[in-house]
């Protein structure tokens, strides 16, 4: 015997991301992707639609992000263009992507990259001439005496800050040179040179783009701890002795939830040096799936970081590893953890988009109301049986669109879907994660798109909180 019943849930989301004024010039010229225009209604202007890089400028600050060449077009290049005050190449000035054959090069993204940051007003960070990853084989493999290693690293850096001489603002001229026990971290370039490796670096770079700002970069350098003060009593030593040193990059690939206490302090102590700092590499990752009270810790995770850099005069500038979890090396590199962005992979501004823009003064709701533009997931189970139901999603769009969607819940008494339709579902444990068709991505303005599935259940059948995004 069937019964039948209809429950609802609805979660809203909408994207600021390019701002009005440039969503409306984009709308006259026809000149917009469309998922650049999720949440382009005819809305009112709202604080949280002032771009983070005119907050950030407001205080003073530049704010950047990490990103790919290929993918400055689109949604991704309008909002890279229109939010962010600074580029840093993810990977395309890395030694290894440049000079992949001894002595044959290959500038072409790092060129594309500068190419937009001019043409987007932005900075660009430099990343990174003296590291021990992503080197190339031919130099890694290679045997060189100390004096060949020195010349080879010598014409790296004179080659490559020469060819971006007077674009580059500042430089993470050297990259990771510790132990977490605040020792140097043995690599190609201290076992062979020693330490001094980082001041010729230093000076080398200075003497091919004198007005570049050179900085050290590190990861678990954030806090006060042994690591952070051996890169301290480095800075402190390389002022002392004139070498051209201007700031230092703390990384800030952190944890949900673990932002160091002694953040704040850290970065004063480094500015006293007389030096300035940079959080370079900002991402908070979490454990997958992200739920709403992740994502809530991860906004005042950010914007705690961005609070503390606004807080000390020489804190320039905060650039996010990549401003969208579709664009991020968590994923990858942390495997069962993500979503450690500010947008999501749709380019929806996440909690975290907020608490930056939030610390750097600007709106102070989370998200905003969606005025006039909006798209929404709703869960209804049409009919069930004994040990079976068939339910529906219907994603519709007012004041916004999509050309891609992905909804997914958490299923609470052992729900297991067992065959969908219009939608390529996965169940892992209790999660549901549905994305479109290859048909149906596109959702307009003013439409709809539903989904089915059959389902079984026992004991209870609770109807589960669905996310868009
Ligand atoms: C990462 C890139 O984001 C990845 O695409 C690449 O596969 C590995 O390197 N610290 C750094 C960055 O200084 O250069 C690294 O970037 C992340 C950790």
């Amino acid at each position: 015997m069937r019964t039948s019943r209809s429950t609802t849930t609805t979660r809203t989301f909408r994207a600021p991301g390019i701002p009005l004024r440039k969503r409306i010039a984009a709308l006259l010229t026809g000149a917009v992707s469309v998922a650049a225009l999720v949440g382009a209604g005819a809305t009112t202007a709202h604080a949280a639609d002032t771009p983070l890089r005119d907050l950030a400028a407001a205080q003073g600050k530049v704010i950047g992000t990490a990103v790919t060449g290929s993918k400055l077009t689109g949604a991704y290049g309008d909002i890279a263009g229109a939010q962010f005050s600074s580029l840093t190449p993810g990977n395309a000035m890395k030694w290894g992507t440049v000079e992949p054959t001894q002595g044959s090069f290959n500038w072409s993204e790092a060129d594309q990259i500068v190419a937009f940051a001019q043409a987007h007003h932005q900075q660009v960070r430099g990343h990174t001439l003296v590291w021990h990853n992503q080197n190339p084989n031919w130099l890694t493999n290679g045997s060189w005496t100390p004096a060949q290693l020195s010349s080879l690293l010598q014409n790296h850096i004179t080659t490559e800050v020469t060819r971006y001489k007077g674009k580059i603002a500042a430089w993470d001229v050297v990259n990771e040179a510790f132990n977490e026990d605040g020792t140097y971290r043995p690599t190609l370039w201290y076992d062979n040179l020693g330490a001094d490796y980082i001041a010729n670096a230093l000076t080398w770079a200075h003497a091919a783009d004198p007005a570049a700002k050179l900085y050290i970069n590190d990861y678990n350098v954030e806090g006060v701890n042994a690591k952070s003060t051996a890169l301290y009593n480095l800075v402190k030593s390389l002022k002392q002795r004139g070498v051209p040193i201007d700031g230092v990059g703390l990384q800030a690939h952190l944890i949900l939830g673990q932002v160091p206490a002694t953040l704040q302090q850290n970065i004063q102590r480094f500015a006293d040096l007389g030096v300035d700092v940079a959080i370079t590499e900002l991402d908070v990752r979490m454990q997958l799936p992200a739920t709403a009270a992740s994502l809530t810790q991860q906004k005042a995770d950010f914007k705690s970081v961005v609070g503390a850099c606004a807080a000390v005069t020489r804190c320039v500038n905060v650039t996010v590893w990549g401003f969208t979890d579709s664009d991020s090396w968590v994923p990858s590199t942390f495997p069962g953890y993500g979503a450690a962005t500010p947008y999501d992979e749709n380019y929806n501004p996440k909690p975290a988009y907020y608490g930056i823009a939030e610390a750097l003064g600007g709106g102070t709701s989370t998200p905003p109301p969606p005025p006039g533009g909006a798209c929404t997931a709703t869960y209804s189970v049409s009919s069930q049986w004994n040990d079976g139901f068939t339910g529906q999603v219907r994603i519709a769009c007012s004041g916004a669109s999509l050309s891609s969607w992905k909804v997914s819940w958490s299923y609470g008494a052992g729900q297991r879907i067992t065959q969908a339709w219009n939608a390529v579902c996965t169940q892992s444990g209790a999660v549901v994660t549905c994305q479109n068709a290859s048909y149906n991505g596109t959702v307009p303005d003013g439409g709809a798109v539903t989904f089915g599935f059959n389902a079984s259940w026992s004991g209870s059948n609770p109807v589960p909180t669905v996310t868009l995004g």
